[in-house]
Formats: structure tokens, C-alpha cells, sequence
């Protein structure tokens, strides 16, 4: 038994796609303020690449230009998961990383968590835990093994530490600190774009969302391949989308999986009687303002589901489960999956009472990313024992 001194080189921070830039920018802030952390390297595997899903988004969060884009692209599961490995690999090797900073569940997340793990460079999880047991979702795959090989991982629900106990994962590995993306709702909330502002640059008339009439809007967002990429299943979210319409007019922001997949079925006419507003993929703090002013949110994201609890907006998660289950318990998440009924008597309740408000959950309070910083701060300053090390 000895101890192995770590390589000092800086700390490798990874991003892919959209969901990892709202965690990643209050991570490197909190680490610019720690003077005795190593600087970051921000890498981006490329895996989304829009400008709608990408630089505005970097802008909105004044998130750093990555240092490096890896170009990864789309591509089947496989081959974009095998790209962003085959790109990663040389950069560990020239920068010898302190440690490789992963965040969320994306394909990017666990292939540069694996190439980390295989070259003995520490791994750290953030958002950690979450499990939906539903091994269907990509994510979940992503999620089990990138925790199954991290080194340090971060909690967002206390909750998620009861799921890694049980998949043999050391308590002392596990930190529970909060949600980063809260942090990132939080420092920006005060600069999110009027709803107004947003449907008019998208050419929608304002009096659409209602003119003070308190009828008001919801917002959708839908993406998931369960839900966008059967004509089946999308053909019953495209039903639900539109039924809620006829009571409160929707804004959705179309995600281009299920943009490409309405007019691959030939299902665009469903919503033509549909009150909708179809718009591109909107920047941070376009949807941070349109998600704040919302009388009900319609999602299948797993982001979305935190940040109404965040906002106290009442959100329809259009899924069968939910990895993150503090929304449901103390936040104002409620799972109706594709079900009519359900998703009747959920607007009923809204219309009726305002639906869910909810509570805040502990440490979702905008100082995560500070409370991680620390932990590194120490953790970086000790040797790794070497039974900790593969
Ligand atoms: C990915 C993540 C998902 C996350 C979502 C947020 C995985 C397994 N999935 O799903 O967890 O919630 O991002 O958006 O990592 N496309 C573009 N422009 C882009 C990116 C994608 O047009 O910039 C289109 C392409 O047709 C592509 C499709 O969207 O094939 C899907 O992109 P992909 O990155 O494979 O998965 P997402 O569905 O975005």
C-alpha cells in the first residue's frame, strides 16, 4: 500500500451538449476564485454544434470559448460515444490532467469520463447519482457508468446517495453540495428576456400569450426519443400538446430531433387547428424568462424538471419516470407521461388553484459550484492512495 502523487497539470472540464453548459459555467467560475486550484481546460466534444444549441448559449452563461472542440458531431450512439474517445485520448496525454471534470449524462459525459478512467487520470462527477431505472434512456446507461468509475462524485438530491450505496459506490467518494444548474438559474435570472420580447424577435403576435387577460402560456419542450422518434409516440405527444393548447396556448421551442422527426412522419398537420407557437431552439436566457413567466411547463427533459421546482412553475413531465425525484416530492414536477386524463386533470388543477408551487430543495440555493470548488481545493491537495486507484 503507497501513495501516488498526483500530476498537477490543469483541471480538464468537458462539455457536449446544451444541457452541460448551464453546469459547467458556475464550475469554472467557483474554480477562478480558488487561487490554489490548477487552471481549467475546457474541452468541446462537439456533439452538439448548432449555433442556436451552442454560442449563444456559451454567450447567455458567459461561459469561456472552449480551449479545444473536438468536432464529435452526430452519429449513431456508438460511433459518437467512439469519437469523442478516439479525439479525447491524445489530449490527456499532452495536458496530464489534475483530474477530468465531467457534468450531466450526455454521450460526451461518460466517453470522456471512460478515456480518464483507462489512463489512471481521476474523474469527477457532477450531478451524480440520479438514476431513472430505466435502462431504455441513453442517459441512464451514461449515468451508471459514469458513476461506476468516477472518483469523486457530486450530489445534487440527497437521494442520489442511496442509489450509489446500493451500486457499492464508497460513501466517502459521494459529496452532497446541490444543483449547479440552479446556480446558473439563479446568477441569471435577474437578466432573463421578457417572454414578450422573445415571441415578437420569433414573429409571433404577444397577444398570444395573453394581454392581461391571466390566461396566460405554457411552454414545451420535448425531445426524448421515446417520446419524438416513433410516429407512434410522437403522434400521442403531438395529441396532449394539442388538446393543452385548447385551454392555454403553448410556446415551444422545438429541439431539431423532433423538428426533423415531425416532417419525417408527415405529422405537421396535427397541430394546425393547435394553438402553438413553433420557435428554433432558443438561447439561455430567452428560456429563462420564458420559463419564469409560465402558467404550466410541458417537458420530457431532465433539466427543465429542476428548474420550474427552481421557479415554482407547475411542470408536466411527459415521461414514465424521472431520475430526479425531489421534484416530484418537494418541487411541483408531476408524471403524466403521454396520458390524456392525467394531463386533464392536471391542467384543471392549474386553471383552477395555480397547481403545484412546491418547495426549493436544500442547497439549491446558487452556491453548488462553490461548495464543489472547496471540496477539490482539498481533495487535489492529497496524495491518491494507491488502492484507489485502478
Ligand atoms: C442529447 C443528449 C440528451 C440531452 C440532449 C439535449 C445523449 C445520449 N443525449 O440528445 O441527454 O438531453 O442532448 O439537447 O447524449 N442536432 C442538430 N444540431 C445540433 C445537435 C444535434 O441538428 O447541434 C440534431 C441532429 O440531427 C442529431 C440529433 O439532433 O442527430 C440528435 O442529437 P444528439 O446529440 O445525438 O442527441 P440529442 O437528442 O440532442
Amino acid at each position: 500500500m503507497g501513495e501516488m502523487l498526483r500530476p498537477r497539470g490543469p483541471l480538464l472540464c468537458v462539455v457536449g451538449a446544451r444541457p452541460n453548459y448551464m453546469k459547467m459555467a458556475p464550475l469554472i467560475r467557483a474554480f477562478s476564485k480558488q487561487s490554489t486550484l490548477p487552471g481549467v481546460v475546457l474541452v468541446h466534444t462537439g456533439q452538439h454544434y448548432d449555433l442556436a444549441m451552442n454560442e449563444r448559449l456559451f454567450n447567455d452563461l458567459q461561459l469561456p470559448a472552449p480551449d479545444l472542440n473536438l468536432e464529435v458531431g452526430s452519429g449513431t450512439h456508438a460511433v459518437q460515444t467512439a469519437e469523442a474517445m478516439r479525439r479525447f485520448e491524445p489530449i490527456i496525454d499532452e495536458l496530464r490532467p489534475s483530474c477530468v471534470i465531467v457534468v450531466g449524462d450526455v454521450n460526451s459525459t461518460l466517453a470522456c469520463s471512460l478515456v480518464a478512467a483507462k489512463k489512471a487520470t481521476p474523474v469527477v462527477h457532477v450531478e451524480a447519482g440520479l438514476r431513472s431505472f430505466d435502462r431504455a434512456m441513453p442517459e441512464e446507461i451514461n449515468r451508471v457508468l459514469t458513476d461506476r468509475i468516477a472518483d469523486l462524485l457530486f450530489i445534487t438530491e440527497r437521494h442520489a446517495a442511496e442509489n450509489l450505496a446500493r451500486e457499492g459506490i464508497e460513501a466517502s467518494r459521494v459529496h452532497f453540495v446541490g444543483n449547479v444548474m440552479i446556480d446558473s438559474l439563479i446568477e441569471h435570472r435577474a437578466r432573463a428576456v421578457p417572454p414578450a420580447d422573445t415571441l415578437l424577435r420569433a414573429g409571433v403576435r404577444t397577444t398570444f400569450i395573453g394581454d392581461g387577460d391571466g390566461e396566460g402560456y405554457g411552454v414545451v419542450t420535448l425531445h426524448r426519443p421515446s417520446n419524438v422518434d416513433s410516429p407512434d409516440a410522437l403522434g400521442e405527444a403531438l395529441a396532449v400538446l394539442r388538446d393543452v393548447s385548447l385551454r392555454v396556448p403553448l410556446v415551444w421551442p422545438v429541439h431539431p430531433r423532433a423538428r426533423v422527426n415531425i416532417d419525417r412522419f408527415g405529422l405537421a398537420s396535427m397541430l394546425d387547428d393547435a394553438r402553438i407557437a413553433l420557435l428554433e431552439p432558443q438561447g439561455y436566457l430567452e428560456m429563462l424568462g420564458l420559463l419564469a413567466g409560465a402558467r404550466l411547463v410541458l417537458t420530457d427533459s431532465g433539466g427543465i424538471q429542476e428548474e420550474t421546482t427552481a421557479l415554482s412553475v407547475p411542470c408536466l413531465t411527459m415521461r414514465d419516470n424521472t431520475e430526479r425525484p425531489v421534484t416530484i416530492t418537494q418541487g411541483t414536477n408531476t408524471l403524466v407521461g403521454r396520458n390524456r386524463t392525467a394531463v386533464e386533470a392536471c391542467i384543471n388543477d392549474i386553471l383552477e388553484t395555480g397547481g403545484r408551487r412546491g418547495c426549493v430543495p436544500e442547497f439549491w440555493d446558487g452556491h453548488a459550484a462553490d461548495r464543489i470548488a472547496e471540496h477539490l481545493v482539498t481533495w487535489l491537495a492529497h496524495p491518491v492512495p494507491v488502492e484507489h486507484r485502478r
